[in-house]
């Protein structure tokens, strides 16, 4: 039942006045054109719910290319063409972009490969996406502006919170919608209907997901995880028994699900101190607990983790017990230093997930007091100058036990402490020598 309704009114009511001008103008150039221009997608979605998005995603029926140019000729803009995909970026010189593209029916050579491209119209276009409530189009053209153009029945989906797919192949063109699927439910508490979830469970079973680069699949995990509630997107996950196609060796377990639960609480205190944190790496210190080495070697590879970030999820597994009781005993930071020491914010997050909101303070009172000690006055410098001590590893010794005694008593007069640690040596090494026996 395609239905056609104008809503301009309600476009006129809910977006800002710049934005509904530059709607109608992309409609009057794509007149003197002749070609019909529409705006699609999540913008069409989100206009109909009421939430703010001004991600503008254009599709003509015609050459997409020479449709941005012209726009770009107009406004002055810049224009980006994606030759290969018949689409263009515009950027408009106030910085605002919208996206222009080609009406296509997007077929694939293989599945999961880049789209071969094949000029279309609208209703095509708008079939092969991936669920219906991104489905929808509003045409700009001035005899038509503002009317929604819905083939699919997308409206009655969208005001009754129903992920659906518009063909069975939907998923084997684009695995990654799978994943997407779960993003839409959880940002609109939406379900997807019974016959979309059982296409994904087949194609899931199929294989599906695994053939689709690491990239992409990390870019959709990381999309989950920007939205407001990544736990419950998980847990959707594991429901749906998505992750293990994901994580090949990931048995998702009760315990799991209460450390990812932690480090989700401490992850915003990290993200304070650390910027450029990823959300992906973080929970993968979770998800990757206890592999082995050969399936950690092939995880690394899809996804990309650098060499260094899975050395040191090996590393802090290991040495996770003891630091989780030294934190919960309130040993001093000297001591938690020596296993611990000034690590990256990775370790951080593994190590908060086996914490209590207590031990989790008390890391975090560790971590600030790391980074905001500093010896003052003794440096290695220093240290060859006043003793003369030769540089090398000894020099480095004496640092650090200086700077792990600092951490615990900040108002340490570094000098005096210093020359006691030195005469302390000393007296050790005059033992040492003379117990012993004389050489000839
Ligand atoms: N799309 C699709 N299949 C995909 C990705 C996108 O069919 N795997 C289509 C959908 O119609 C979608 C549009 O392309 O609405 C734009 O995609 P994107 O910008 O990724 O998503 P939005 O729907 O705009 O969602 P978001 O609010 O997360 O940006």
């Amino acid at each position: 039942n395609p239905s056609f309704v104008n809503i301009k009114d309600l476009m006129n009511k809910r977006l800002p006045r710049r934005l509904v001008n530059l709607l109608r103008l992309l409609g009057a150039y794509g007149n003197e054109l002749k070609m019909s221009v529409y705006v699609v997608g999540g913008f069409v979605r989100d206009l109909l719910l009421d939430i703010e998005n001004y991600d503008v995603d254009i599709v003509v029926e015609g050459n997409g290319i020479e449709f941005a140019k012209y726009i770009g000729q107009q406004f002055d803009a810049i224009v980006v063409p994606y030759e290969k995909f018949y689409t263009a970026s515009v950027i408009f010189r106030d910085g605002f972009k919208i996206d222009v593209a080609t009406a296509r029916t997007e077929y694939y050579e293989k599945p999961a490969e880049l789209p071969q491209v094949d000029i279309s119209t609208i209703k095509k276009d708008l079939y092969r996406r991936d669920f219906t409530i991104n489905a929808m189009a509003i045409k700009l053209n001035p005899s038509e502006y503002g009317m929604l153009y819905d083939f699919f029945n997308c409206q009655k989906d969208l005001e009754q919170g129903i992920i659906r797919i518009l063909h069975n192949l939907s998923f084997i063109e684009d695995p990654t919608r799978m994943i997407r699927g779960v993003r839409f439910e959880m940002r609109y508490n939406f379900k997807m209907e019974e016959h979309t979830l059982e296409v994904l469970k087949q194609n899931l079973e199929g294989g599906y997901l695994e053939r689709v680069t690491g990239a992409r699949i990390r870019q959709e995990i990381e999309k989950i995880l920007e939205e407001d509630n990544p736990m419950k997107a998980i847990r959707r996950m594991t429901n749906l028994n998505m992750i293990k196609h994901i994580f090949p060796k990931t048995y998702y377990t009760q315990t799991m699900d209460e450390k990812l639960a932690r480090l989700f609480k401490f992850l915003p205190k990290i993200k304070e101190r650390y910027q450029s944190v990823s959300d992906f790496y973080a929970i993968s210190t979770i998800l990757l607990e206890y592999y082995d080495k050969q399936t950690l070697e092939t995880v690394r590879a899809r996804y990309g983790y650098p060499k260094k970030f899975i050395e040191s999820i090996k590393f802090t597994e290991n040495i996770m017990l003891p630091l989780k009781e030294m934190i919960e005993l309130r040993l001093n930071f000297s001591d938690i230093y020596k296993v611990l020491g000034k690590a990256n914010p990775y370790v951080y997050l593994h190590l908060s997930a086996y914490l209590t909101d207590e031990g989790q303070s008390y890391l975090l009172q560790y971590i600030d007091t790391i980074s905001s000690t500093k010896l003052q006055t003794v440096t290695g410098k220093y240290l060859m100058g006043k003793y003369s001590l030769k540089s090398g590893p000894q020099i480095n010794e004496i640092l650090e036990k200086l700077f792990a005694m600092k951490l615990d008593n900040p108002n340490i007069d570094e000098e005096k402490v210093v020359s006691e640690i030195i005469e302390m040596y000393n007296s050790k090494l005059e033992k040492e020598t003379e117990n012993q026996p004389e050489r000839e």
